[in-house]
């Protein structure tokens, strides 16, 4: 499947588009692991991204179009790809839109998770997150904990609390969404690809995305 996963911070794109890949062996490109890996090994693009990142803003759409200019073509995506995280914003929907016409792939949606705010809130607070880079599985100490308390059940390294979780830096994130990411709901729309999944369910919503897409 090629799929694009809309929604807010916390609406569950990461946790979602995990469980998709399992499916059909696509893969999942999120943005923000990306990011993330980058700031923790130190690299250019890391030093670059991370004082964003941290106060909830995005970074620029430049540094994101180089990245996933290239990612996209390689080998992997042949069988499919889940974008979590990205485009954000309308200049990068625009640039994918024409990146997509020019390898001559077509997508299958843009699936928007619609999830109420309150929700999200608590969601984010108790969000963990594997350390490592290479895994980044995500957990929940309410909905998903870990077997053995702070560390991941995939890998063994310590699970964390992001950098970006401070109440802060949950606001301004989702006040950047509302300006700059919700509007892509409009443009997608306007392509013919919108699907709006609205529900606190993993399994129903991975189960809406399947029926969609004819799996
Ligand atoms: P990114 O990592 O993409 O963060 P985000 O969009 O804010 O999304 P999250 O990862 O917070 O949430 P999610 O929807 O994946 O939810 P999750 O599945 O984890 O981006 C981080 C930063 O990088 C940005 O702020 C920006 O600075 C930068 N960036 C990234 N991409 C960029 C781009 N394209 N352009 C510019 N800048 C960019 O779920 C959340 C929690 O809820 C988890 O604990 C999970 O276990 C739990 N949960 C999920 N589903 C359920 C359920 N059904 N029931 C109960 N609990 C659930």
């Amino acid at each position: 499947m090629r799929l694009i996963l809309l929604g807010a911070p916390g609406a569950g794109k990461g946790t979602v588009a995990k469980r998709l890949t399992a499916v059909d062996g696509s893969v999942q490109i999120s943005t923000g692991d990306i990011l993330r890996g980058a700031v923790q090994a130190g690299s250019e693009l890391g030093i670059e991204a991370q004082g964003y990142m941290k106060r909830g803003d995005l970074v620029p759409d430049a540094l994101i179009l180089g990245i996933m200019g290239k990612r996209l073509q390689e080998p992997d995506c042949a069988n499919g790809f889940l974008l979590d995280g990205f485009p954000r914003t309308i200049p990068q929907a625009e640039a994918l839109r024409d990146l997509l016409r020019e390898l001559g792939i077509q997508l299958d949606a843009a699936i928007n998770l619609v999830v109420p705010r309150e929700v999200i809130l608590d969601r984010l607070t108790t969000r963990r997150t594997c350390s490592n880079p290479k895994c980044q599985e995500i957990y929940n100490i309410k909905s998903k904990p870990p077997k053995q308390e702070g560390i991941c059940d995939k890998c063994g390294s310590p699970v964390v609390q992001r950098e970006d979780e401070t109440e802060e830096a949950i606001g301004k994130r989702l006040d950047t969404y509302n300006e700059k990411t919700a509007p892509l709901a409009g443009f997608y729309e306007g392509e013919g690809l919108l699907f709006d999944v609205s529900s606190t369910s993993s399994d129903e919503v991975v189960a809406a995305i399947l029926g969609k897409v004819g799996i």
